[in-house]
């Protein structure tokens, strides 16, 4: 049986409701956000994820920033401190920079209702991605006929989007067309977004899937079991250059080798075209203890963890990035890369 796909923000008309994805598969329970303090908390400790969901509720801060000071006479100055609060939350997802943005273009407008002016911004932001998520669906599963097997990496569904997802879009709408899939999903170590998320949500929407160890991705591919791998991405330079969850690298090389295709799916609002290429993305590195037993955290211990939680896939390994506006294959071999999807 489907159930209605699950919402990770929910706009109330005066708070935001966030589900806290940590405690996820366990349980379904959201917090309540009234300011947007709070909102680059849920953020940061990741109660909500995923590039284009963390743009979503940062756009909705903004409104919370506004409704919460537009009394007083200095609002303007408290709201551009909560807008440089939630800018500070997590520095690789380009999404957050560009919702941000869009909401500052809205206040510079000088609008004379202002709150309406920017809650309608921030729930147009909501609306247009879950659109872009559903057009890439149906872009990227036509480049799935013949395909027998997928694999995909962290979780870019329902829950890390505005809803229906990114590379978990493409494989929905090539389930909803009734094309014979065996999905596999990796654990996406050491957060395993994709063992307690993206296997809970597929199995909410009844499509069958198969969890595998990060490490057994090699071995999956020279079984001949998949034909692509389908991922998202938190920011892509303008030659195609990619950056997304850690481990994404690994498979784009390892695809390579074994003649797997390897599909990129964002919105455009996860372009950075200020970036000709992947050298300048910021990789953000979390807390060495997500990953550290904790029996190694003591002074003078000579163990400790490097945790960088994204890499980037050089676009020479891509063989699609699908967008709402588009599908440009092979990158690299596109004298204008991605530039022709430049509005
Ligand atoms: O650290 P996370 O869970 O926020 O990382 C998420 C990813 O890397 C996703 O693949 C990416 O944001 C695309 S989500 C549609």
């Amino acid at each position: 049986m489907t159930h209605a796909i699950v919402q990770a923000l929910i706009w109330t008309g005066k708070s935001l409701d966030v589900l806290d994805q940590r405690q996820l598969p366990e349980q379904t329970h959201y917090d309540r956000y009234t300011d947007a303090a709070g909102v680059a908390e849920a953020i940061k400790s990741m109660r909500v994820r995923g590039a284009p969901a963390i743009g979503i509720a940062a756009a909705y801060g903004v409104v919370l920033s506004v409704q919460q000071h537009l009394q007083s006479e200095q609002w303007r100055d408290n709201v551009a401190a909560d807008i440089e609060t939630l800018a500070q939350s997590r520095p690789t997802a380009v999404n957050l920079f560009w919702a941000l943005d869009k909401m500052k273009a809205v206040l510079a407008e000088n609008s004379d209702d202002v709150l309406s002016a920017v809650t309608e911004c921030a729930i147009k932001i909501h609306a247009d991605d879950k659109a872009a998520n559903q057009r890439m669906g149906d872009l990227g599963a036509a480049l799935l006929t013949g395909a027998k097997g997928v694999m995909t990496h962290c979780n870019t569904g329902s829950l890390a989007t505005g809803g229906y997802g990114t590379a978990l879009g493409v494989i929905r709408s090539a389930v909803a067309q009734n094309k014979n899939l065996n999905v596999y999903a990796g654990e996406t170590r050491p957060w395993l977004q994709g063992a307690r998320l993206t296997v809970w949500e597929l199995a909410q929407d009844g499509i069958p899937a198969t969890l595998i160890a990060d490490s057994a991705a090699a071995w999956l591919m020279k079984s001949g079991a998949i034909d692509w791998i389908i991922v998202g991405a938190d920011r892509i330079a303008a030659n195609g250059d990619t950056a997304n969850k850690i481990g994404t690298y690994s498979l784009a090389t390892l695809a390579k080798q074994h003649g797997v295709k390897f599909m990129v799916v964002a919105p455009t609002s996860t372009i950075d075209w200020t970036l000709e290429n992947g050298d300048g993305i910021e990789i953000e590195c979390r807390n060495p203890l997500e990953l550290l037993p904790a029996c190694y955290d003591t002074p003078n211990s000579l163990v400790s963890a490097w945790n960088p939680v994204f890499d980037v896939t050089p676009a020479a390994l891509i063989s699609a990035i699908v967008t709402e506006k588009g599908i440009v294959l092979n990158p690299s071999e596109q004298t204008n890369g991605i530039r022709s999807l430049q509005a």
